[in-house]
């Protein structure tokens, strides 16, 4: 064991850090854990997605293993999968939240410059209209959200669904991501993951050129993704799934993955909003690790959550290639009663799949918001089985 501490990271303070077994791959995961830079590139901050992996972390540590195919069972916003693809690898993602679904295939999009056009063009008409409506969402929609936006938000909002939903093109799911990237930013909601409500003004017509400018930045970003896509780079394959019933219609090479960190979020209602102006209905009981599970009881909670890490695991192993890695980003759980470790359950259900160690990497960090500090881990696994 190789432990170095305590160590400054860019504005974090690291007071703690264990780099364990392979020398170049244990650097590697060590490495992706200290990326701090911001980076612009490609589909990357298109749309908020809570506990993003970092895009250069993503590069990192696909480019630590060799192959042509990269899984994603909690794909999120996608970052592994537009890295995946950068890198000229056939990617796979799967993710139980409708909303993960829509941003995930938003930012692996490689469409072409037609329906770019067709999708610029579709956003700056609704924009310029979208000031003078006068129609008020449905009331199924209305009365969940009329609390959370100004009546004159409201209106530009739903003459911009209404122009989305009717567009009947390949266009569509872009526009639906952009405008799905405005539902949270338009409304009185402090952020994506906190429900705390701050009314403000937002002057008549904002909301409309918002739309059309991130319209515009999607096609750019998009654009930029195709350009760097190596030639016959398969496409995508992006779709919801409960990650504990993963399956691939062939191996993969490697799965790169990080899993809800116990006890931090709520992904699925935190998208509240955007699932009531979409007219979604989410499983939320399929929802791995949440917060809320330990409202209820922490000990029912860790049972719960580590029976599904060894779930998820086991699916993820029998997809792998005979010499096909999986790679694991986690955090401790922080709770009232303590923190809860995740790299026992993570190591004990991949040697459980059948998988054997590579190296790990693990960083002690405090934790902002909480007068804590908070370890996160990066495991690297290989298929065992013969
Ligand atoms: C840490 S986030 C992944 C973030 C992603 N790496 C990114 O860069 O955007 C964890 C994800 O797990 C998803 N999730 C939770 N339970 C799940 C389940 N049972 N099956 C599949 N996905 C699940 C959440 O919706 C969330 O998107």
């Amino acid at each position: 064991m190789r432990t170095i501490g305590p160590r400054k990271t860019a504005g974090k303070t690291a007071t703690g850090r264990v780099v364990l077994g392979d020398k170049r791959v244990g650097a590697i995961l060590a490495e992706a854990l200290e990326v701090r830079e911001e980076v612009d590139r490609y589909t990357h901050g298109f749309h908020t997605w809570p506990a993003g992996l970092h895009p250069d972390a993503a590069r990192m540590l696909i480019d630590a293993f060799p192959g042509k195919s990269v899984g994603d069972p909690f794909m999120g916003g996608g970052t592994i999968l537009v890295e995946a693809m950068a890198a000229g690898r056939f990617a796979f993602g799967r993710d139980v939240s409708r909303v993960s679904l829509r941003i995930a295939k938003a930012r692996t999009s490689t469409a072409g410059e037609d329906v770019l056009t067709k999708m610029r063009s579709t956003a700056r008409k609704l924009a310029a209209e979208a000031p003078q409506a006068k129609e008020l969402p449905p009331d199924e929609i209305l009365r969940s959200i009329q609390a959370w936006y100004e009546p004159h938000v409201l209106t530009e909002l739903e003459h911009i669904r209404r122009g989305v939903f009717a567009s009947e093109g390949p266009e569509r799911p872009l526009l639906e991501a952009v405008f799905s990237s405005l539902l949270v930013k338009a409304s009185f909601r402090k952020s994506d993951t906190s429900a705390k409500r701050e009314p403000y003004h937002r002057p008549i017509g904002t909301t409309a050129v918002l739309f059309h400018k991130k319209a515009r930045e999607l096609g750019r970003r998009i654009a930029a993704l195709r350009e760097a896509v190596p030639p016959n780079t398969p496409a995508p394959d992006v779709a919801r799934m409960d990650a504990r019933r993963w399956t691939t219609p062939s191996p993969l090479d490697l799965v790169v993955t990080s899993p809800p960190y116990p006890s931090t979020y709520d992904y699925l209602p935190l998208q509240h909003l955007r699932r009531i102006w979409f007219g979604e209905v989410e499983e939320d009981a399929a929802e791995i690790g949440p917060r809320r599970d330990w409202r209820e009881g922490a000990r029912g909670a860790v049972s719960k959550w580590r029976n599904d890490t060894e779930l998820w695991t086991a699916a993820v192993a029998k997809s792998l290639t005979r010499d096909g890695h999986l790679v694991v980003v986690i955090g401790d759980g922080l709770t009232p009663a303590g923190s809860i470790d995740t790299s026992d359950a993570t190591e004990k259900a991949a040697a459980a799949a059948g998988m054997t160690s590579v190296a790990r990497a693990s960083v002690e960090r405090a934790d902002p918001g909480r007068d804590t500090t908070r370890w996160e881990h990066i495991f690297a696994f290989k298929n065992a089985r013969s």
